[in-house]
């Protein structure tokens, strides 16, 4: 197999060459699904960091565009985003042709290597033609730095409640609120997160919008705030906050303030392979989804997996939805419905009988490097229900649920190749689960190298890639003591030529 064949996701987002990390700057505008990127053109590990770019009007289909922005003498150009300026507030373009604006963090290696702590700041750029050239503003930085050694990735967002722009970065063990009248000159407003959640890294990536609680006209506001390292299967790792916003400070929802005295933090995947994941901008012109993707790897091991050319992927697309059940809020997060256009051959069974080891579908029907399987478990026991895919080669990753000890897992110790990094496989991944539940409704998606596993309409979630020696031709589930079924089976063959 080349490396080609083997490991190149047949439809989840891969630069051609080079290195990848964050998705930055999304947004849509006229027809088109702008994707930017962390992007080291000329290397397979991090270096001089890019904004890459690609285009899709689907979500699924990506074509990448010439580079956005370069390095300069100013710095790397680090994490960010952007917006559509759809009232030319910052004046860049003109109500006819409304400038995207990006607002990125410089990163000054000269000042980190002479030992200077204010190496970040803020730095933007405009493009009047759809996202393809980008001109910095001869101001920058826009934002000067504090004097706070992690300063960055700058999320903005038009805040239609309060009616203005805001923004806010990492900055530390704490996140920072900005807002802004035209994007250029910023005001501080308060600072969020010391001492709330997790802190066992460095707080990274913050995204913060209003969303409407699922089936009410009620909102909140959620933060998302990834952390390197000290996530909860170890490496990197992004949790969420719901509460309130006054248009100047950020209270946690009593509720949630009530989750985070039973666990420390809540996170938006538990698998270790989704990372620095943010939301689109100027979605509200479509469908008013609030759409996702995240950084499918984990710097633990991001810069040694096992492929040469290219280095990382991209999530799948999911839309984020706010849940409010048993008086708590939670994010769920489900697959863009757009895969559904890609669905080629479907395989359907009512029940499913386990009493043992049963098979449930091997590569004579179906290819399974490009699958979205669905089902239900009912009836559950306290017991251990293992789904795997696995190959001649004697590859395995399981996945399941242990009902006993009240978890979700995902087990790549046997998928495949693990040479190239010690702690990539060193223990099976798990996701708590708190409730009781005698149903249990389970979404998958599989590529070459990655699965996504949805559990109770993506209220976990579950993301890890794997490297298999050959692609995994069966797919398998086994019990360890009671019998169970597998109920409303739907295996849907993805085809992407
Ligand atoms: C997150 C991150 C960001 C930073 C970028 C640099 O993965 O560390 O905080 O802006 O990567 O590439």
């Amino acid at each position: 197999y080349s490396e080609e064949d083997l490991y190149r996701p047949n439809f989840h987002f891969t630069p051609k060459k080079g290195w990848m990390n964050d998705p930055n700057g999304m947004f849509y505008y006229n027809g088109y699904y702008h994707l930017f990127y962390q992007y080291y053109p000329d290397s397979n590990v991090w270096g001089p960091m890019h904004w890459g770019h690609a285009i899709s009007t689907d979500l699924i289909t990506w074509t990448e565009k010439p580079i956005a922005l370069y390095p300069d003498e100013k710095g790397y150009i680090f994490s960010g985003s952007a917006v559509v300026d759809v009232k030319n507030t910052s004046g860049f373009g003109s109500l006819k042709n409304p400038p995207m604006v990006a607002m990125f963090t410089y990163h000054d290696m000269k000042k980190e290597k002479a030992g200077e702590t204010n190496y970040q700041s803020q730095g933007i750029a405009y493009s009047l033609n759809e996202g393809l050239t980008w001109t910095k503003y001869e101001a920058n930085p826009i934002i000067e730095n504090p004097n706070i050694k992690d300063f960055r990735d700058p999320k903005m967002t038009w805040d239609a409640i309060h009616q203005q722009w805001i923004m806010v970065l990492a900055a530390g063990d704490k996140t920072m609120f900005y807002r802004s009248k035209n994007l250029k000159e910023w005001e501080l407003l308060s600072d969020f997160g010391k001492d709330i959640g997790a802190h066992g890294g460095v707080w990274e990536c913050p995204d913060f919008f209003p969303i409407l609680v699922e089936g009410s006209d009620d909102y909140k506001w959620v933060m998302l705030l990834s952390i390197n390292p000290g996530g909860p299967n170890g490496g990197s790792a992004t949790q969420y906050f719901v509460g309130d916003f006054d248009g100047k400070t950020f209270t946690l929802d009593k509720t949630f303030s009530q989750d985070l005295k039973e666990q420390e933090a809540l996170y938006i995947d538990y698998g270790r392979d989704n990372y620095a994941g943010v939301t689109w901008a100027n979605i509200s012109e479509v469908d008013g989804r609030k759409l996702f993707i995240g950084w499918m790897s984990n710097w633990q091991y991001a810069e040694k997996v096992p492929t040469e050319k290219w280095r990382s992927s991209m999530t799948i697309p999911r839309e984020l939805s706010l849940v409010k059940e048993n008086g708590r809020y939670r994010i769920a997060f489900q697959p863009v419905r757009e895969l559904n256009n890609y669905i080629s051959k479907t395989i359907k069974k009512e029940t499913l009988k386990i009493d043992k080891e049963t098979i449930i579908t091997d590569q004579s029907l179906v290819d399974l490097s490009k699958v979205e399987i669905r089902f239900t478990l009912k009836g559950l026991k306290k017991d251990v229900y293992t789904f795997s895919f696995s190959n001649k080669s004697k590859n395995t990753l399981r996945f399941g649920i242990n009902t006993k000890d009240k978890y979700f897992f995902i087990d790549r110790k046997n998928s495949g190749d693990l040479s190239f990094s010690d702690v990539f496989a060193n223990t099976v991944s798990k996701a708590p689960f708190t409730e009781d539940f005698a149903t249990m409704e389970v979404k998958v998606i599989v590529d070459k190298t990655s699965i996504e596993v949805f559990y109770n309409n993506g209220k976990t979630v579950m993301t890890e890639i794997f490297f298999p020696e050959k692609p995994m031709e069966t797919f398998t589930v086994s019990k360890a003591n009671f019998n169970f079924s597998v109920e409303n089976l739907i295996i849907n063959q993805l085809n992407f030529n």
